[in-house]
């Protein structure tokens, strides 16, 4: 199992070190633009090896894409990220080039490859992906609510005074402030519905934090967040890479489910050998289908911006 992650960056790193000690994937070949920046991360993680008891083999390339042929996954996470105040929509003008030129050199060395998209604004640049390179919906995937939910069962957690081992819950919708979707309706305690334990205006605060969960970290690192977005895209490449048929949150291109077509927005999927093998119905709250209606907007919005 080769796994290629472009951008050595915050996130690209924090990916390939959750993978590197998981130890699934045979390969991992991390990519960036600056010169020996990949190899140094590359070097510095294989150097973790023996610490770690890990055997996958890390090598890093400055911009040599013949390095990534016949990866099974590729992750993208080049592009610039969000600073204090900014929106990741705001983020487009750099990052559509960016991911244009990254996919597009992917495929090209990895006609078979499934690719796992990271970089903001996500839904829109997995759109992007599907309208710039030649590849089944099934092998394009935005990694947005993963991460989304992993801050939602935090949250919960945190209100409950519980265990995360305990809370069970899903955000689907876009991956932006405005435009997630915390499934409140649908977490659960061990089952429970946290609604037996929360009251709403608890639970109404649970989703507003969880929506701001990225900003109030940019807010605090001064840059966004890498340690929960590496692990929660090293769980995706995980399901793929070990055929787990594990549901996730992820931004796949929709024709109809959900009631929504020709937009990239988070829903739950199932994940194997094959990148998405289902997309999964859930039943909504009329508040969550509302909710979800308008988030489409939002990501229609931002496609609008692509130069396509
Ligand atoms: N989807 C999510 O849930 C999620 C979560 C966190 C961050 N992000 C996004 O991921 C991206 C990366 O964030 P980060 O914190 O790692 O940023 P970073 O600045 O630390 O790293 C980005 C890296 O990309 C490299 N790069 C730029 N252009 C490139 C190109 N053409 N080819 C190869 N490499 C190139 C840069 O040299 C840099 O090393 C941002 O767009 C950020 O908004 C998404």
């Amino acid at each position: 199992m080769k796994v290629t992650v472009v951008g050595a960056g915050a996130v690209g790193a924090s990916c390939a070190e959750y993978i590197a000690i998981k130890n699934f994937a045979s390969e991992v070949v991390i990519l960036d633009i600056k010169e020996g920046y990949a190899e140094g991360k590359a070097m510095d993680l294989m150097q973790c090896a023996s610490l770690n008891g890990f055997d996958t083999k890390i090598t890093g390339s400055t911009s040599d894409y013949s390095k990534t042929a016949n990866s099974d996954i590729c992750v993208i996470t080049s592009g610039i990220p969000r600073k204090p105040g900014m929106t990741r929509e705001e983020l487009i003008g750099i990052n559509a080039g960016i991911v244009k030129t990254v996919s597009s050199s992917l495929v090209a060395h990895s006609p078979n490859t499934i690719i796992i998209v990271v970089s903001n604004p996500m839904d829109t640049m997995t759109y992007l992906v599907h309208k710039t390179i030649d590849l089944p919906k099934n092998r394009i995937i935005g990694m947005g609510g993963a991460l989304d939910s992993a801050r939602f069962k935090y949250r919960l957690a945190e209100a409950l005074e519980a265990p995360i081992s305990d809370v069970d819950g899903m955000v689907i919708g876009g991956h932006s402030d405005k435009g997630m979707v915390p499934l409140t309706s649908h977490a659960t305690r061990n089952s429970i519905k946290v609604s037996e334990f929360l009251s709403e205006e608890r639970l109404n605060q649970v989703a507003a934090d969880t929506k701001v969960g990225g900003a109030t970290l940019t807010k605090l690192l001064g840059t966004s967040a890498w340690y929960a977005p590496g692990a929660a895209v090293s769980g995706l490449v995980q399901a793929i890479a070990c055929d787990q048929k594990k549901i996730f949150p992820c931004s796949t291109l929709l024709d109809g489910e959900y009631g929504l077509s020709d937009l990239c927005i988070g829903v739950p999927v199932i994940l194997g050998r094959n990148g998405i093998e289902q997309i999964v119905d859930v039943p909504l709250s009329n508040a969550e289908k509302a909710h979800m209606t308008e988030s489409a907007e939002g990501v229609k919005k931002t496609n609008g911006l692509l130069e396509l």
